[in-house]
């Protein structure tokens, strides 16, 4: 069974306020995403495994480690997951870059695919999928079928704000899919958005209303 880790950090919660309140404009939006995606990432990647290394400080030799970052895959789900991305690969600057576009139809909520573009996977990648959104779950399903199809096999979610029925639903589509968030909201409203939610995060990430 997937767990959902929620990230209480008082420093995630300051920011996750801010993000959710009307009055913040796109810029400061776009920062405060991107900013909250790598303290998500940071939890997240508690247990990633290391390889012991021998360097040279200017004064000793010491034993030291590294993760294989080659190994782990980003894939932001278009167009709102980009800016968790960024933020990210920030933290884990050589790791690879999927893409998967989906929509969700407005009236069905339905998702709907125009894009899966992923890299070769390699010695059992890890995926981290990411979106700030996780509503009625669609989205989030379809793009873990679509990397799942590809040969993923390690795959986890990492958004801002989860619905409980998102989470139900893709605990059921995806058992075994971890998922990484700053909060869990109280439901959906009848129009499928997140509730207290922070609004439409397209949108409110790139003004487009
Ligand atoms: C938003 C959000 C998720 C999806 C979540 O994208 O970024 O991808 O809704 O809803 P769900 O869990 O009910 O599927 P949207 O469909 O508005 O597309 P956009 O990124 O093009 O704005
Ligand atoms: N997509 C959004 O952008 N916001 C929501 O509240 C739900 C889905």
């Amino acid at each position: 069974m997937s767990r959902v880790f929620i990230n209480n950090h008082p420093v995630v919660q300051h920011k996750l306020t801010i993000l959710r309140d009307k009055n913040t404009g796109s810029k400061e939006f776009r920062e405060l995403t991107s900013e909250i995606a790598q303290f998500l990432t940071y939890e997240f990647t508690r247990d990633l495994k290391t390889q012991d290394v021998e360097i040279d400080t200017p004064l000793s030799k010491m034993k030291g480690c590294y993760i294989n970052l080659k190994d782990i895959v980003v894939v932001p789900i278009l167009r709102a997951g980009t800016v968790l991305a960024e933020g990210i690969l920030k933290l884990l600057p050589t790791a690879k870059v999927g893409h998967v576009g989906v929509y969700r139809d407005h009236q069905t909520l339905k998702p709907i695919t125009y894009y899966v573009k992923t890299p070769p996977i390699i010695n059992d990648s890890l995926f981290i999928v990411v979106d700030p959104m996780l509503a009625t779950g669609g989205s989030a399903i379809e793009a873990i079928r679509l990397i799942k199809e590809r040969g993923a096999r390690k795959i986890s979610f990492v958004c801002i704000l989860a619905a409980p029925e998102g989470i139900k639903n893709l605990h059921k589509a995806h058992p075994g899919v971890d998922i990484y968030t700053a909060s869990v909201d109280d439901c959906l409203d009848e129009r499928g958005y997140i509730l207290p939610g922070l609004g439409d995060a397209g949108d409110r990430l790139f003004g487009t209303k």
